[in-house]
């Protein structure tokens, strides 16, 4: 592993590309100072320019040097869930470039949790910008299998890392406005972020620009439904089309292809991507999604079903 770790921290600091594991999904890395390699990543990502890239650390003080006026509450939160699956909206210090920031006055950091890319932020030293390893839109990868069916040979290096443990994006938070607010549900949730700095601000109008924020997002090409259990049912039941399912219950004989999904929510999260992409393998006319409870544990999951269906 570490030979590999290594070759993965020159390429960067030649202004390459690596995509590399983290604890959620596979991000697609580039030097976050190094403008042409920024610019390559958005290329090979197919991302629209004027979105703001989340930027990666080995730890919280190297992070937090590319925010100002850090508020306590971002301090509080980097103590108890870095390393680990949250993400940080700060007003930016001046080593967050435009093309990291899409040109806002506030840059997004986080400190993962994962072996391989910690070791390989260490050797880089610096921040590395990195969007999930996917063509903008699609679905996240959660192995190094998905990345090279993905970006195959856009990327220089595709560092091995397993299937991810979270299996879903990482919960953003805003702390660069007058209080904190939820921009992206994750693994982190509400209930965890309220247990340490309190009630969140809703919301509205005025949050930054972010992609994770678009109505379809995080979507599989085959056209896909969120429907409740008795609706599923029905739908089965009147079936014309070879349709792919994916729900919580026994596989029902009329039905093309089904994938049975786990009861707790984040068996769920981390079988959700891989399960997308089998679906949507699968050629079916339609995906027809089994809605999960509407209890709070299941809000990060419900969030990527309801942009996976558009
Ligand atoms: O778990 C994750 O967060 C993964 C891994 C690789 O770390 N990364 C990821 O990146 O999901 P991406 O680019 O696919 O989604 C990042 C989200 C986007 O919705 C982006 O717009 C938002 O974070 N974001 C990044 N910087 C921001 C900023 N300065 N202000 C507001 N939103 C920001
Ligand atoms: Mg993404």
């Amino acid at each position: 592993m570490n030979d590999e770790v290594r070759r993965a921290a020159d390429i960067l600091r030649r202004g390459g590309l690596v995509a590399f594991p983290t604890e959620t999904v596979y991000g697609l890395g580039a030097d976050a100072c190094n403008a042409s390699a920024v610019a390559r990543l958005y290329s090979v990502k197919r991302r629209p320019a004027d979105h703001p890239v989340i930027v990666h650390f080995a730890s919280p003080e190297l992070a937090f040097a590319w925010g100002r006026e850090i508020p306590d509450a971002a301090k509080a939160l980097a103590r108890k869930f870095w390393p680990g699956p949250l993400t940080l909206i700060l007003k930016r210090s001046d080593k967050a470039k435009d093309f990291v920031t899409g040109r806002q006055d506030a840059v997004g950091v986080r400190v993962p949790a994962h072996r391989v890319a910690n070791k390989m932020l260490e050797l880089f030293g610096g921040g590395v910008a990195a969007p999930s390893a996917n063509r903008f839109g699609e679905v996240s990868p959660t192995t190094a299998a998905h990345v090279r069916a993905d970006l195959g040979a856009d990327v220089d290096l595709v560092l091995e890392g397993g299937p991810t443990d979270v299996g879903i994006e990482s919960t953003i938070v805003d702390v660069s406005g007058p209080a904190p607010m939820l921009l992206r549900p994750g693994h982190v949730s509400k209930q965890d972020l309220e247990s340490v700095i309190g009630k969140l601000r809703e919301r509205s109008g005025d949050a930054p620009r972010h992609s994770g924020g678009l109505e379809r997002h995080y979507a599989p090409r085959t056209p896909a439904r969120l429907m409740p259990t008795h609706e599923l049912d029905r739908e089965i039941a009147r079936l014309k089309d070879k349709v792919a399912v994916l729900a919580f219950s026994r596989p029902d004989e009329r039905v093309e292809f089904w994938l049975r999904m786990p009861r707790d929510a984040q068996s769920y999260a981390k079988k959700l991507y891989a399960s997308l992409r089998e679906l949507d393998r699968a050629g079916c006319a339609a995906i027809l999604i089994e809605a999960p409870p509407a209890e709070p544990e299941w809000a990060a999951v419900r969030d990527r079903l309801e942009r996976a269906c558009g």
